[in-house]
């Protein structure tokens, strides 16, 4: 028999038959994919279908409102918040927000605990997310106005313009541990270009007070020559890096840094005290942010940019370290 023939017999200390027409197989797609209502029908042992909940949340669209009528915006600072992990928060100088990436557990179990806690109830006028893996697609949790998943193309609104490009997923784990191999266990390619699904990718460019921030998410270290003409000028630079370089290993993350040469770089995707655990084999980037020749150390998940002193920074590393939002 093949390896990928083998059918499991018990998910949750349940027969399989709780899960009719779902192999392990499924259940591993589930786990990185859209397949959040069949995860579920393993957790709850019967079939439920995922529905959203953002009919149930408080608030309205008076602050989407105020903003699309007032047709002028001033200049001003750039506002970044960190949630930790790859969640990012946006706040232009008109005070739109946009939260990427906002995290949960892998719903199916099979990835293990990763977060402390459910991503927080956090407003803001518009969520994105990368990609469907479930450490960057809680697009339920944050209170928003808009969801924008997955966006390929352009979007404007108040004072920003953000632009999504359609990549892939790093598929070769650089690191000690082979994440990437559990793909192939399962009879899923996790490499282009017959990828599963959940290994693609969007990268957004957001321009918003003179400044283009680049939000890598969990994207390859090698895209086409195309991308890197689309994308033009990057000002600040989100990097998936930690000590485990489960997603890029330090040598790619410094390659797409210098041939990007933005003025700031900021570090995600690494264990965070305040949200991750340990068991996510995550480690912190430290190392590889000690390791660069200018680097600051945050002393708490918020800061402001300001065009015309980011102008005059190259290559500056800002890591929030353990410092992350909260609420
Ligand atoms: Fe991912
Ligand atoms: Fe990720």
């Amino acid at each position: 028999m093949k390896r990928e023939d083998l059918k499991p017999t018990l998910i949750n200390g349940k027969n399989d038959d709780i899960a009719q027409g779902l192999s392990r197989r499924s259940l591993f797609m589930a786990a990185g994919a859209a397949g959040v209502g069949a995860a579920a029908s393993l957790v709850n042992s019967k079939p439920v279908q995922a529905q959203s909940t953002d009919w149930t949340q408080p608030g309205n669209n008076n602050h989407v409102i105020e903003l699309q009528e007032a047709g002028k915006y001033p200049d001003g600072e750039v506002g970044i918040d960190f949630y930790g992990h790859c969640a990012i928060k946006i706040t232009s100088p008109a005070g739109a927000t946009i939260l990427f990436d906002p995290w949960r557990d892998d719903p199916s179990g099979a990835w293990g605990l990763w977060f402390k806690n459910k991503f927080p109830e956090t407003p803001v006028d518009i969520t994105m997310s990368t990609h469907t893996h479930f450490d960057h697609d809680a697009i339920d949790r944050p209170i928003s106005t808009m969801v924008l998943d997955r966006m390929v193309g352009n979007f404007e609104f108040a004072d920003i313009k953000i632009t999504g490009y359609a990549d892939k997923h790093a598929c070769i784990a650089p690191g000690w541990y082979n994440w990437t191999n559990a793909l192939a266990e399962f009879g899923v390619n996790a490499c282009p270009p017959d990828n599963v699904g959940h290994m693609d990718m969007v990268v957004y460019l957001v321009e918003t007070g003179g400044i283009r921030t680049l939000i890598w998410g969990d994207n390859r270290h090698n895209p086409a020559e195309g991308f890197w003409d689309a994308i033009g000028r990057v000002d600040v630079l989100t990097l998936p890096v930690d000590g485990s370089e489960h997603i890029l290993a330090y040598s790619m993350a410094n390659t797409i840094i210098e041939r990007l040469k933005p003025k700031v770089i900021i570090p995600t995707h690494y264990l965070s005290e305040t949200t991750t655990y340990t068991l996510s084999t995550l480690q912190s980037a430290d190392d590889w942010v000690k390791d660069q020749k200018s680097f600051k150390m945050l002393d708490g998940p918020s800061m402001k940019l300001a065009s015309a002193d980011v102008s005059k920074m190259d290559r500056e590393f800002m890591y929030f370290g353990h410092h992350a939002q909260t609420e």
